[in-house]
């Protein structure tokens, strides 16, 4: 059987395939600038192959944590599990097969990559009855497996390389298929790189960046300039799994979208520099020790089990509020209102401010479904 995802359009306007089965067997390599469209990239082949195959992501900014909701992958927050805990829940998810997203927002590199090395571990390391086939995508791939030594003590530089190498260099037989992506192919390691033989190649700028691509694919250097003039979403493919010349492709839209999408710009707010001298240069709060965001679940197995039957339930309906309900949402809602009109500031602060600290709390108390709009909130 022969699974292709449609990764958008060629240059010709025909579909541009993906054969999945060809991945598993020859992984892939994503590189481009900032920008330049890498992340939408993986989101999309994630999207397009859910149905198909189970797959993992690597995620240092929690940009794929949305995939969790509409497609039932299990968000493990990193930050709140020991290596061993996520060591485990590696294995875990490949035994029960879990498509899970290993959300590392929020830890220092160093521990970015030996939570990583932990995770991956434990796929790796699963007993031979489930080696299923499984895609594992790795963002900013050079963070984890990085040219030459940082700032990162040299134990978790070794985990993490470690790590990577075997995704990339014996994952296959196990059933692994890595798919990496990276801004800069020069701060990548080789060896890692070198493995993959499908390619996807964005806008890259630098000269040296340019060379090893070229290097990599085996083109002349003049050839690699063009990947200067890719625009954003536009990639040239290449590898056995995508084409076996080089070909142009611009990617399709996605289903879900990053939760830090790109800055727009906006209208600046008015306000007049008295007010914006006392918003400023007010006393600093007093200093607090940050809580966990979360309360850690120390049993990684009932969430993986949990995760796998949500992801085979259907969707259930968007529940109805009540009258009572949204009439006690509403109460809550002006309670807030109350609370931040009393401070003794709120005369002075612009009206922008202000609004942006309401929605903000209302959010925080799980209001967000009925918080009145800024024309509404001016009034
Ligand atoms: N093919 C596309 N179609 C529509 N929008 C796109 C496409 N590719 C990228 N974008 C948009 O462009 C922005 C940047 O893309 P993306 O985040 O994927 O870049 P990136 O290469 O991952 O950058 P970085 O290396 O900084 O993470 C995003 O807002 C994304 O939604
Ligand atoms: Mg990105």
């Amino acid at each position: 059987m022969t699974v292709a995802i449609e990764m958008g359009q060629t240059t010709a306007g025909a579909p541009a395939k993906l054969d999945l089965e060809e991945l598993l067997a020859t992984r892939l390599l994503v590189q481009g600038n900032s920008g330049s469209g890498k992340s939408h990239l993986l989101r999309r082949l994630l999207e397009q192959s859910a149905p198909w195959v189970q797959q993992t992501i690597i995620d240092p900014e929690g940009d794929f944590v949305s995939l969790g909701d509409r497609y039932g992958h299990l968000v493990i927050d990193a930050e709140q599990h020991t290596e061993r805990g996520l060591q485990a829940a590696g294995e875990r998810a490949r035994m029960h097969r879990v498509s899970t997203v290993l959300n590392l927002e929020g830890l220092d590199a160093e521990n970015q990559m030996r939570r990583a090395a932990a995770f991956l571990g434990g796929l790796f390391e699963v007993a031979r009855d489930h080696w299923y086939p499984m895609l594992v995508v790795v963002d900013e791939a050079q963070l984890f497996a990085p040219a030459v030594a940082g700032e990162v003590s040299d134990e978790a530089r070794k985990l993490s390389l470690g790590a990577m190498t075997n995704l990339m260099c014996r994952g296959r037989k196990r059933g692994l298929a890595g798919i990496i992506a990276t801004q800069r192919l020069a701060k990548l390691a080789k060896n890692v790189a070198a493995e993959a033989s499908n390619f996807l190649m964005g806008r890259t700028f630098l000269d040296i960046d340019m060379a090893r691509a070229a290097d990599l694919l085996g083109m002349e250097r003049r050839q690699a300039e063009a990947f200067r003039d890719l625009e954003r979403g536009q990639f040239m493919a290449l590898g056995p799994a995508l084409s076996r010349r080089p070909l142009g492709l611009r990617i399709g839209p996605t289903d879900t979208s990053p939760r830090n999408g790109t800055p727009r710009l906006m209208a600046m707010p008015e306000s007049a520099l008295e007010d914006a001298r006392a918003i400023i240069l007010a006393a600093p709060p007093p200093e607090t020790v940050r809580t966990p965001r979360r309360p850690a679940s120390p049993d990684l197995l009932d969430q993986l089990m949990a995760a796998k039957s949500a992801a085979l339930r259907p969707e259930p309906a968007e529940p109805q509020i009540s009258a009572e309900d949204l009439a006690e949402r509403r109460e809550r809602v002006d309670r807030v209102l109350r609370a931040i009109l009393a401070q003794p500031d709120a005369g002075f602060r612009v009206i922008g401010v202000l609004y942006q600290e309401f929605v903000v709390r209302c959010r925080i108390e799980g209001l967000a479904s009925v918080v009145p709009d800024l024309p509404e909130f001016r009034r």
